[in-house]
């Protein structure tokens, strides 16, 4: 631990109460903004940040781990006091963080994981990404009650967590069902506009008439898959059922139109606990959990989507 974390630790302890975090510095690396969900857990972690008056050094890396790993040894060099990182792919991080953790700079890990040693990081703060795929499926079984049903997969960005983890969980959802079967996959990164490309190009390999059910990996390549299947003149959520991730505002508004199914909510504020974590640990040097895990939650067309969109279209996604 620095000298300048024993110091905030020292007084952290005696006056816990005070919001003696108003003294740390911390790095966050963010993966980009190529979701709204991502657009929204920047949001929500600057909120979180200035809520606690830490000072909070952002980057966003463009959706390019070099980028990252540029960020996180600038932070480094700087002296900061901890390091949030939102890993783009899982891969690729020990060198790294291994630099970090020499320096005694505790590490979080945001909404992914990565394939590193444990003692690498401090903790990582997310959803059970295989499970959220497994829900998905045995929605899709189901909805389809044995019927039998052809699936395209939209797959997020190649060599991520969500991406691995949730193609893992969707089929394990789906196995012993032999209706349903997965004719189609290929990554969408994540977007909306890879989404509708992708889309377009299964409608046009498979015929959009032989398509039963998406799966996409989140709600943004899934909207701009709603758009490709009306553009091929069929009906989305009905001539093609949709089931997604994230629960973003604009996938309640299309379910609302009955132009989606189903969508796994998850929460944008993965903040809030890492700094929770980050606090008690600064200042009772408690290590917490290697994983905080935060809730997901399935939403259908009985969810009353409409107020969901309302209450979440200004949260910044
Ligand atoms: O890591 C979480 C995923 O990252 C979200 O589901 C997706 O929207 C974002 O790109």
């Amino acid at each position: 631990m620095t000298l300048k974390a024993m110091l905030i630790a020292g007084a952290m302890a005696i006056a816990p109460a005070t919001g003696m975090a108003a003294d740390l510095t911390i790095g966050f690396s963010q993966i980009g903004s190529e979701s709204g969900w991502r657009a929204a857990e920047t949001t929500v972690t600057k909120q979180e940040a200035e809520k606690r008056g830490i000072n909070l050094k952002f980057a966003d890396a463009q959706q390019k781990q070099e980028n990252q790993i540029k960020a996180l040894r600038s932070f480094v060099a700087q002296g900061v006091d901890a390091i949030l990182l939102a890993p783009v792919v899982a891969t690729g991080w020990d060198e790294v963080l291994q630099e970090a953790k020499e320096a005694e700079i505790p590490v979080i890990l945001l909404d992914r994981t990565v394939d590193a040693p444990e003692d690498l990081y401090l903790t990582a703060v997310t959803s059970d990404l295989v499970h959220e795929g497994r829900v998905a499926g045995n929605w899709l079984v189901d909805e389809m009650a044995g019927e039998k049903c052809d699936v395209v997969e939209l797959q997020g960005t190649t060599g991520s967590s969500p991406a691995i983890d949730r193609k893992k969980g969707f089929e394990e959802g789906i196995a012993g069902h032999d209706n349903l079967k997965i004719i189609r996959s290929q990554t969408g990164d994540f977007t909306r506009s890879q989404g509708k490309v992708v889309m377009e190009s299964f409608l046009k390999a498979v015929g959009g008439a032989n398509i039963c059910a998406l799966y996409a990996h989140n709600d943004d390549m899934a909207v701009g898959a709603i758009q490709a299947i009306k553009e091929a003149g069929l009906k989305p959520g009905q001539d093609i059922k949709i089931v997604s991730i994230d629960s973003v505002p604009d996938i309640h508004l299309a379910m609302a139109a009955g132009e989606a199914n189903a969508t796994i909510e998850l929460t944008p504020n993965m903040a809030g606990p890492a700094l929770d974590a980050l606090e008690a640990y600064l200042s009772t040097n408690t290590a917490p959990p290697k994983w905080i895990q935060t809730e997901s939650r399935l939403f259908t067309l009985k969810d009353d989507n409409k107020a969901i969109y309302e209450m979440k279209k200004d949260l910044g996604y």
